[in-house]
């Protein structure tokens, strides 16, 4: 089985969010299961830099509007197969993958991602340049929604499938755009690539794709509502027949408390004691004063609405008094960074943020942080509530999407049965975020039924084999 995986980012390469986590440990997975999987992605220049010895694979002539681009072949340092798209003239610039260093999305985005999509169809129809041609071509988010609307249009086309990791992101772009990348005007109709007078990649991919996937089996549903659809409820719903939840795993390797580099000691389920230590390390390395017995609370993410930073922020103060401590890691919205930065000076010792993208940092946090805070207001899959199980840190979460598929609420029974892994939230709001935040609190200090919490929390599977076989069937159905 030949399979292209378009993405606009994979780690450690390059990486903004989950998606670059995903498009490695999924590839890896299905690399090991024997599919014959390459995963085509933009040549920025982080990517160039990382691995200096690409091959050209061949040379790229485009319709008038694109220019000129070449194909590298390398792969990724564990192993899996990469095309890299050289287009210099696009990718090789400061700043990162969608926004410069300001944080502003760059102006020529709709190129930039129409040529991602539009050599993936390349390379998955009749006309592909390479002596390769993938069996099924998998797409990821919105920077690759164009492709299976180029497929619609082409000869000799591969079946597709598209993912959904974040509808809140939608690749909406003015109408001119439609002929400037090449797409038939036919396509532009509501039955098509149009969404409200705009060319939209990612209702392209939705409307064009053999079959859509997304990152939980919750999400799947709530991109049907219209509280979660985003405006595309309707098409999802008419869709819903070939629309899969298939839960995102995790990279088992990478995030394992027993071996992580990026801990001052590692620790298993049968002796914890390395746990501490990293608390220490993480209460020292954050300015905070060093306490073993406080619960330490920590949250690592984007700070945007959708994570609800914001009401972890307002509810800091609060959180503190119970007593406490918090720590913040991550980047995004300006006020956000400040308002965080504002509380770690106000009151130091007790909060510390640290804005940036920090991978050590976000290791470090999950095994030393007693509680991981993650009030999504939505979440499509979430890793950080993974990788906290596993690092025997209860994660505290809102039910949403993948949240509610992966963190069971605490309570005397759901404990016993060896299944509560974590303390679910049932309203957003600060009052019930606080009431939560108190009981997890109260259930720390009391040591052997915390023991048993982190033990059900670290036994759980979340490994890609699963997930990786539900992938490969919708391929092979799809290849019949
Ligand atoms: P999303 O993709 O919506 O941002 P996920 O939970 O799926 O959310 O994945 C986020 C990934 O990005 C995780 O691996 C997380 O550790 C990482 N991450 C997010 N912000 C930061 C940061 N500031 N520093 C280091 N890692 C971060
Ligand atoms: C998105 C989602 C996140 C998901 C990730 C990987 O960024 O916000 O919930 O885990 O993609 O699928």
């Amino acid at each position: 089985m030949q399979v292209l995986f378009a993405t606009s980012e994979v780690a450690p390469l390059i990486k903004t969010g989950g998606l670059a986590d995903v498009s490695a440990a999924l590839t890896a997975a299905l690399h090991g299961m024997g599919v014959d999987i390459r995963i085509l992605l933009p040549g920025y220049p982080q990517v160039l830099k990382a691995l200096p010895h690409l091959y050209v694979a061949t040379k790229i002539s485009m319709q008038p509007g694109f220019p000129a681009a070449r194909l590298l072949t390398g792969s990724l340092p564990n192993g899996v197969p990469l095309l890299v798209i050289e287009c210099a003239e696009l990718y090789e610039r400061g700043g990162g993958a969608y926004q410069d260093e300001n944080g502003l999305d760059w102006p020529d985005n709709a190129l930039r991602f129409g040529l991602l999509s539009k050599i993936a169809a390349l390379l998955s129809c009749a006309d592909t340049p390479l002596n390769w041609k993938p069996d099924i071509v998998h797409c990821n988010d919105w920077q690759t929604g164009l492709t299976p609307a180029y497929l619609h249009f082409s000869d000799g086309a591969a079946p597709c499938v598209m993912t959904v990791h974040n509808l809140a992101f939608q690749g909406i772009f003015p109408s001119h755009m439609v002929a400037e990348l090449g797409l038939p005007a036919e396509s532009y109709q509501p039955d098509g690539v149009e969404f409200y007078d705009n060319l939209s990649f990612m209702k392209a991919g939705l409307y064009y794709a053999d079959h859509i996937t997304t990152v939980s089996p919750s999400y799947a549903k709530e991109i049907q509502t219209d509280a979660l659809g985003f405006g595309l409820q309707g098409l999802l719903t008419y869709r819903r027949e070939d629309l899969t939840g298939i839960l995102n795993g995790i990279d088992t390797t990478e995030w394992n408390p027993a071996t992580d580099p990026d801990l001052v000691e590692t620790y298993d389920i049968k002796n914890m004691r390395g746990k501490s230590a990293n608390k220490r390390e993480l209460q020292k390395r954050m300015g905070l004063h060093i306490d073993p017995d406080l619960p330490l609370f920590g949250l690592v993410g984007r700070f945007t609405h959708q994570k609800g930073v914001d009401l972890v922020l307002e509810i800091a103060p609060q959180l503190i008094a119970l007593p406490a401590q918090l720590i913040l890691l991550g980047n995004g919205e300006v006020e956000m960074q400040r308002a965080a930065l504002a509380l770690s000076h106000h009151y130091s010792g007790q909060i510390s943020a640290y804005v940036g993208f920090d991978e050590p940092l976000s290791h470090l946090i999950e095994a030393g942080a007693d509680i991981f805070l993650m009030p999504s207001r939505f979440e499509p899959c979430g890793l950080n509530q993974m990788y906290s199980q596993r690092y025997g840190t209860p994660p505290l979460v809102y039910a949403t999407g993948g949240l509610i598929d992966t963190v069971l609420d605490y309570n005397a029974d759901s404990l016993e049965q060896g299944l509560a892994s974590g303390f679910v939230l049932h309203s957003m709001d600060t009052t019930s975020l606080l009431a939560t935040a108190r009981r997890a609190a109260m259930v720390y200090h009391d040591k052997k039924t915390w023991r048993a919490l982190q033990r059900n929390c670290m036994v759980k599977d979340f490994g890609w084999d699963q997930s990786a076989t539900a992938y490969h069937d919708i391929y092979t159905r799809l290849m019949r």
